[in-house]
């Protein structure tokens, strides 16, 4: 029996398997809105068989973005075309989800393969960026950004909850919140970005509070049998000893009412020295699941389905997410369904395939 292929139900939902589609940037919107590319991109990551499809990093405000053809959600306008991406999804079997978020310091950059840096001052493309302080990230992304004051705070935890609203309206059934990598929610829990000396800066309570009061304003409005996610970065690998602070940060999540963790990397320095292997993440994960006592996911290089298989069997994570593997094989639950023996491995697909897969495998 395999653990991988397994319902997995959090709340009101249950979706079919364990796999997960972590959520990908397409760079492909226009003005935040998304269209056929994101539309084709989700049925077919739906249609491939996970359980599970998260859309995008999608901002919560124009300035939230990362790159100028991010996916957005803070107006109205754009939640027809999400509907459609959810009903695709949907219809193709797997549950819809959405990560919205704001880019904070990593704002008004280029596209990846267009440069993966700050858009340069020069040029009107680019925005102001917001974040707790004016530290800039460095690298490729040298841009310093504004200090937010507690105008701007409130006001972008208001757009996280019209972002939520706006998201529940399009019919997403799965709402994460983008706390990771470097964007303004890991900019505030970051001590390599936020030097604040008011209330939103210092201590641990200082730097937790904006993710904490974001959190709180977005359960009020996201239905309680909705399942509300978070992705963190738990440690930055910069060498100092930050795991404790950041599951600390994980329980008081759970306490605030999240309902489960996607277990990631802060990502706030280029300085940072990060271990990459095959699930290198995945311990880590599991010692946020145990300590915390909160269902957890994560990603980075999950690509084998024993391995993958394994991680659930082991009860390390409760999904295990991927995102590069998909890419490359959409139908990459019905290859593992087959390697794992799965029986009828061909129904990890809609019926419209795996009828013929299933008819023609055995013959
Ligand atoms: C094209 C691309 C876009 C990504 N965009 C996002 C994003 O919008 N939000 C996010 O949290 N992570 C994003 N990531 C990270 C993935 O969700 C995932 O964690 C990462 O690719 C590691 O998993 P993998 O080894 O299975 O690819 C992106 C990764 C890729 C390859």
């Amino acid at each position: 029996m395999s653990s991988l292929f397994t319902p997995f139900t959090l709340k009101d939902v249950t979706l079919r398997n364990r796999i997960v589609v972590s959520p990908m940037c397409q760079y492909s919107a226009e003005d935040g809105v998304v269209n056929d590319w994101h539309h084709v991109h989700l049925a077919g990551l739906a249609r491939g068989g996970a359980g599970l499809v998260v859309a995008e990093a999608t901002a919560v405000s124009p300035e939230g973005r990362i790159t100028p053809g991010c996916a957005g959600i803070w107006s109205d306008e754009q939640i027809e075309p999400w509907k459609k991406a959810v009903g695709l999804m949907k219809a193709a079997g797997a549950v819809p989800g959405i990560q919205i978020g704001h880019a904070g310091r990593k704002a008004s950059a280029n596209r990846p393969w267009e440069g993966d840096d700050h858009i340069a001052a020069s040029d009107p493309r680019g925005w102001e960026t917001l974040a707790p302080s004016d530290i800039e990230f460095g690298a490729n992304l040298p841009k310093v950004p504004k200090a937010m004051t507690i105008a701007d705070i409130e006001r972008i935890k208001a757009d996280f909850v019209a972002a939520a609203k706006r998201a529940l309206a399009a019919g997403f059934e799965w709402l994460e919140l983008h706390f990771a990598h470097g964007y303004l929610g890991q900019n505030f829990f970051s001590t390599w970005s936020n030097k604040r000396t008011d209330n939103y800066g210092g201590n641990f309570d200082g730097r937790a509070r904006f993710l904490l009061e974001t959190l709180a304003a977005v359960r009020d409005v996201w239905p309680e049998h909705l399942p509300l996610a978070a992705r963190f970065g738990v440690t930055e690998f910069d060498g100092t000893d930050d795991l404790e602070e950041g599951i600390e940060m994980v329980r008081r999540f759970k306490d605030g009412g999240l309902d489960i963790i996607d277990v990631s990397i802060g990502f706030s320095t280029p300085t940072a020295n990060i271990p990459w292997g095959p699930a290198f993440m995945a311990p880590i994960a599991q010692r946020v699941r145990r300590e915390v006592g909160l269902p957890a996911t994560t990603s980075w290089f999950i690509s084998q389905p024993k391995q993958a298989d394994a991680l659930i069997a082991d009860d390390m994570v409760d999904m295990v997410s991927l995102g590069r593997p998909l890419l490359a094989n959409s139908h990459w639950p019905y290859q593992a369904a087959l390697e794992l023996g799965v029986d009828k491995p061909s129904w990890t697909l809609p019926a419209q395939y795996a009828h013929w897969l299933e008819r023609y495998r055995t013959a």
